[in-house]
């Protein structure tokens, strides 16, 4: 018995390990953020161990009231582990015993690091996927309240980033506010599924020959059940990868409108502008603006994908049960984390304060032959076969160019020239307005039909916030 370490799992080692070793283990300066779980973890544990008599009754008391001062303490900033300590978990154990004794010697009675860590990171990630869903909630919101005043804001739609249908700034926005509202059932989901299957009980690995109570540790930490297998119960980190994977996800969707908003910003497009607090000046050049915010979170996006890959790749081809490679799981999710959230932080007040410059995108949308699919469909509903109506349509958009008119300057003479079908209702059919009111389809972006998607996006937001 090696009498020199203070590792409460000296047992069998002879040696001390090297301080270099335990640098490298030691996994305290971030696990430590684990500290409400871990003595959340703990007093469901030593209440079970009192009430199914495993431990002494008024030892088990003692134990619950200490963690609970404890948990004081490290609220007041009071109570910080010494730097040599090694990870939350034995951390909070050896404070317990310095403080009580033989009872926080018998805390660890049916219990394990793996069940104990597994226990309090899924706890971590559970509340972490509320939080998270509700902060994007938020930017739903924030959406949806620049859609509403934009029902009508004509712009043009596109694909390969050339114009191609009008459609209306409140209808872009719209398609925005489905990612985030996926993104937050996403969030639900994974809540959900981590706040069933309890790990604790586990033990090491294979359960316990103490007669512990799994149902009441699981239900006194909210979870709606026991997991089911002790080796799967240790080793599984599926709820950190589902938050991750939700959060990789989310983080395609902010890059996505961050970029729209570079490209929307930029003098090419001015389409909006940014709010001057939320955009950023030049050291050498007086008269930029940048949108330093939307490229930051569409730069961050690339961590968040680090942080999932490091992880898929930390647990993959894993042996059970517990390894210690698993230890990588938690800076992983906490940069996730951390770097969603900081990012919303300024990108959805930076949306808030943009403005719209709705007779710039009006501008654009009256160019580039936006209308050419409307002026075909103008000779398909004559009865013309739509592939006739395309061809005939590319020929007049060619003479357009040529002789530098557009579809609205082409007199109905011309017109007619291409196809006797036209009549004086052409001019009509591609004016701007109606080719957007005309697409009154499901899903489309007639301002009727996006009034319709405004509600339900706005009852399906209610699910998670104020709306
Ligand atoms: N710090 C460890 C982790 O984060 C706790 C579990 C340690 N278990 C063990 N058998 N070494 O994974």
């Amino acid at each position: 018995m090696n009498e020199n370490s203070n590792k409460l799992w000296a047992g069998r080692s002879s040696k001390s390990a090297d301080s270099r070793v335990n640098d490298f283990n030691s996994s305290i300066r971030f696990d430590f953020r684990l500290v409400y779980q871990d003595i959340r973890g703990s007093i469901a544990h030593a209440t079970m161990l009192g009430r199914q008599g495993i431990i002494p009754a008024a030892e088990a008391e003692a134990l619950v009231n200490e963690l609970e001062k404890l948990a004081d303490e490290v609220s007041r900033g009071e109570l910080l582990p010494p730097a040599d300590a090694e990870d939350i978990h034995t951390f909070i154990e050896a404070e317990l015993t310095s403080r009580l004794g033989d009872a926080g010697k018998r805390l660890h009675t049916a219990r394990s690091r793996n069940d104990q860590v597994a226990t309090d990171f899924k706890l971590w990630v559970r509340e972490e996927c509320l939080s998270l869903r509700d902060e994007f909630a938020k930017l739903v919101k924030a959406l949806i309240t620049i859609a509403e005043k934009n029902l009508d804001t004509v712009m043009p739609g596109y694909t390969h980033l050339q114009r191609a249908q009008p459609v209306t700034f409140g209808h872009y926005m719209l398609a925005y506010v489905q990612m985030f509202l996926r993104d937050c059932s996403r969030l639900s989901d994974a809540y959900d599924r981590a706040a069933e299957g309890c790990p604790l009980g586990s033990g090491a690995l294979a359960g316990t020959t103490h007669p512990i109570d799994r149902e009441l540790t699981a239900s006194l930490l909210g979870f709606s059940s026991p997991c089911e297998n002790s080796m799967d119960g240790v080793s599984d980190r599926d709820f950190a990868l589902e938050l991750l994977s939700d959060l990789s996800i989310a983080s395609v969707h902010m890059s996505r409108l961050a970029e729209e908003i570079i490209l929307w910003s930029s003098t090419e497009f001015a389409f909006i502008e940014l709010d001057d607090a939320f955009s950023t000046g030049s050291s050498i050049m007086p008269q930029k603006k940048n949108p330093d915010v939307a490229e930051l979170v569409r730069g961050k996006t690339g961590r968040v994908f680090g942080d999932l890959m490091a992880l898929l790749t930390a647990m993959k081809g894993l042996p059970l049960a517990y390894n210690k490679d698993m230890q990588e799981d938690k800076e992983a999710v906490f940069d996730a984390v951390d770097t969603v959230r900081l990012g919303l932080s300024a990108f959805i007040p930076m949306c808030e304060t943009m403005t719209v410059n709705a007779s710039r995108m009006r501008d654009a949308a009256g160019r580039g032959f936006i209308n050419a699919t409307d002026c075909a469909d103008y000779l398909a509903a004559k009865g013309v076969p739509f592939r006739d109506a395309y061809k005939a349509v590319g020929g007049i958009v060619k003479f357009c160019i040529e002789t530098n008119k557009t579809l609205e300057t082409m007199t109905l003479d011309e017109y007619r020239a291409v196809r006797a079908e036209f009549d004086e209702d052409i001019y009509d059919a591609i004016s701007l307005d109606r080719c957007v009111a005309g697409r009154n389809v499901y899903g489309g972006p007639a301002p009727d039909e996006a009034a319709r998607r405004l509600a339900a996006a706005k009852s399906a937001l209610s699910l998670y916030a104020e709306v």
